[in-house]
């Protein structure tokens, strides 16, 4: 069974190629991407409408791109999947209409994805997929969860943040900081040169007892710091980038921690944007180590959004048996949606 994949919830197009057999892990066969970053660098942010046109641009040519790259025809699809939320609205339909398109002039059936559960699963695209049931710390712009997985299609929501999500706080301090957007990679690698002992910031909720975070505050202690400076600001940047990353890394590594601990688990799965992040790694790997966790994580290029995520999900999920793919093409997207409320 072929699946095309496409993601289009925010400013990347993601077109892929998944194929599975039988039930070992579907295999990716190709994959392409458009980022829009540097359209929407200009503004500082994601500009909803700008972002929407850009998918319709790309998506047939990436489509097309990634068929030639498999060596395989459009009717060699079986089944079309896009992400149906949650993410832009305006963008969610961009990649929901294509597909359905799609499906009704190639007679095959579609399927609509959640797009944290493309993250959640993009683990089983590496070369060492993880086996169930795993804890799985899920970072990316928009979200902080930890969740528990039994199996697909079975998420239990352990923790989330309360305000901010880790991404959000590493691209309000990088714009803060003047790093422009994206910030998360920006602040990372302006990190690299700074001591991250030179500023005390907070670690909000740490404490608290629960698996839930809060990065709001941060960004305002981020934000006294950077005033206080003044001048000084510049030559001290790379400092209070440093400090803020380890803010961030120290309240992620030990949440996770807590989650594995509480749930008995010995296995985690990084995911999301965030998940690309080279100190979250060291710090999150070392800790596991001494504790007999394995972590996995998506290839480095498909931390962030793809399509190759999406076409997996949509073939994991019809492996286990918990959806399948309609062709009565009534489309719908779901700007909002948590994933826990996916229905098994
Ligand atoms: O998963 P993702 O591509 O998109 C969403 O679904 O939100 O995540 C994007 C987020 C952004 O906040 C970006 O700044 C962050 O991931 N990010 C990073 C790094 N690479 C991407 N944050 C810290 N360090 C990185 N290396
Ligand atoms: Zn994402």
């Amino acid at each position: 069974m072929v699946v095309l994949g496409i993601e289009s919830s925010c400013d990347e197009t993601g077109v892929a190629l998944v194929e599975a057999s039988g039930s070992a892990v579907p295999a990716l066969l190709a994959h392409a991407l458009h980022s829009q970053v540097e359209m929407h660098q200009a503004y500082g942010g994601v500009v909803p409408e700008l972002a929407s046109r850009d998918h319709i641009r790309r998506v047939l040519p990436l489509a097309q791109q990634v068929l030639a790259q498999a060596r395989r025809g459009l009717a060699e699809v079986d089944v079309v999947a896009y992400t149906r939320g949650p993410g832009l609205a305006g963008a969610l339909l961009v990649g929901a209409g294509v597909a359905c398109a799609l499906g009704v002039a190639l007679g095959k059936p579609v399927l609509g994805v959640h797009h944290l559960e493309g993250h959640l699963l993009s683990p089983f695209l590496s070369q060492d997929p993880p086996q169930f049931p795993f804890v799985a710390l899920l970072v990316s712009g928009g979200h902080t969860q930890l969740m528990q997985v039994d199996r697909v299609g079975h998420y239990t929501l352990l923790g989330e943040t309360i305000d901010d999500a880790a991404g959000e706080a590493f691209d309000k301090s990088a714009k803060l900081l003047g790093l422009g957007y994206p910030g998360g990679p920006a602040l990372s690698r302006l990190a690299e040169s700074g001591d991250p002992v030179s500023f005390r910031l907070p670690r909000p909720l740490l404490h608290s007892g629960d698996l839930d975070f809060s990065f709001a505050g941060l960004k305002t202690a981020v934000m006294t710091q950077a005033k206080k400076l003044g001048d000084q600001l510049e030559a001290r940047k790379a400092d209070l980038a440093a400090a803020t990353e380890a803010a961030i890394v120290d309240v992620l590594v030990r949440k996770s921690l807590t989650a594995l601990e509480r749930t008995g688990l010995q296995r985690i799965v990084v995911a999301g944007g965030v998940g690309a992040n080279r100190h979250l790694r060291e710090q999150l790997d070392a800790a596991c180590a001494k504790r007999g966790v394995r972590v996995h994580y998506p290839e480095l290029s498909l931390c962030t959004d793809n399509g190759a995520m999406i076409a997996m999900a949509a073939a994991m999920r019809m492996q286990a048996g918990v959806q399948q793919a309609r062709a009565d093409y009534a489309f719908d997207v779901k700007p909002r949606w948590p994933l826990d409320a996916l229905a098994a």
